[in-house]
């Protein structure tokens, strides 16, 4: 197959390519590296020994979307590229609605007019808002507790996807609902590339780790959890990747829905100390108030990818911490200074 990654010069999208390109498909990336950088892509080459095809453009402007679509040839899309920074979503929620929806329509409009019917979209947990049971499946409520606009911007292209597909019942479109992303390619060469100071948990706790940042803050000690610290389940940007795969082989026809995670959870102090091991380095860090919009705990059920996409997590906590740790040592400036 030959597969279109919009924004897949990014954390997930090209860790996908790397598992898409080894499984025998084709890819084409299209991403206006707003917020990642085209070595990703020479990293990814370099791992498979591939040529990718990389396209330039933001796909939120219609009109480059289009231009830039014409040019090549796909019979399937894997739809990644957005805003995704919880707290700047907050700040600048017109950005995040504008980028984030112009983009799918724009993407949706495109395979319509091409005849492209299949499509997977790079969702996340946090459509299940507030949760009301942990671990969480596909039936639980969507949208109930969402606290930031970037949250909003994925439940809301949800909707549209289901709506764009039931006038248009030869769209194959399936929904990955990721849980906690994290790790790195085993070579080294492939990793997350945070601009500025880390939002995410594990790639904070790999800065503080290599003595680039003082001290992890860790949000929150007082949550119903095992030590009080949140809890989340995080699953490898590998494992993550297959799930990709699995998606655009396996999924139902039509309309269909997977969480990706791993049915595990760890908390903040079990990851501090899982870094801590795989590092052979300290993690210095304070307790913290809670971070706003956060929830204590949120575990995924996988068991319906686990039946219908044949599809399981292979990797665990240690080995997302020793190959982050090992992305973090070879690349200490991520892509920017290699
Ligand atoms: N945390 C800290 N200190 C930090 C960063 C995070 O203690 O410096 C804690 C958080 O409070 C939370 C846990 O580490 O308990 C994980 O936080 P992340 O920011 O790594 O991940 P989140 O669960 O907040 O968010 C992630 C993605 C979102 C997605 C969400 C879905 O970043 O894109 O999962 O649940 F929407």
């Amino acid at each position: 197959m030959r597969v279109l990654l919009t924004g897949g010069a990014g954390f997930i999208g090209s860790h996908t390519a790397v598992s898409l390109i080894e499984a025998g498909h084709d890819v084409v990336v299209v991403d206006d590296l707003s917020n990642s950088n085209s070595e990703s892509l020479r990293r990814v080459e370099k791992i498979t020994g591939v040529a990718v095809q990389f396209i330039k453009a933001d796909l939120a402007d219609k009109s480059e979307a289009t231009a830039a679509l014409e040019r090549s040839d796909f019979e399937a899309v894997v739809h990644f590229a957005g805003l995704k920074a919880v707290a700047e979503s907050v700040q600048q929620p017109l950005a995040y609605y504008r980028t984030n929806l112009d983009t799918t329509l724009n993407v949706l409009d495109v395979m319509r007019s091409r005849h492209v019917t299949q499509l997977v979209f790079s969702s996340s947990a946090t459509v299940y808002g507030s949760p009301q049971t942990n671990p969480i499946d596909e039936t639980h409520p969507v949208g109930v507790g969402i606290t930031n606009p970037y949250g909003w911007t994925k439940a809301m292209n949800e909707q549209i996807i289901r709506d764009v597909q039931s006038a248009w019942p030869e769209l194959s479109a399936t929904l990955l609902r990721y849980f906690n992303p994290v790790g790195a390619h085993p070579s080294g060469l492939l990793g997350e590339d945070p601009a500025g100071i880390p939002n995410n948990l594990m790639p904070y706790v790999a800065q503080v780790a290599a003595g680039r940042r003082e001290r992890l803050r860790v949000f929150g000690a007082n949550y119903d959890t095992v030590d009080g610290t949140g809890v989340r389940d995080y699953i490898h940007v590998v494992d993550l990747a297959a799930g990709h795969v699995a998606a655009l082989l396996n999924a139902a026809p039509g309309l269909s829905l997977y969480n990706l995670g791993s049915g595990i959870g760890y908390s903040v102090l079990e990851v501090v100390k899982a870094f801590e091991k795989a590092a052979g380095r300290p993690v210095p860090y304070e307790l913290a108030p809670e971070r706003p919009g956060d929830v204590a705990t949120s575990i995924a059920n996988p068991a319906r990818a686990n039946s219908e996409l044949g599809w399981r997590t292979r990797l665990e906590l240690e080995d997302a911490c020793r190959d982050a740790w090992n992305w973090q040592s070879k690349n200490p400036e991520g892509f920017r200074r290699t």
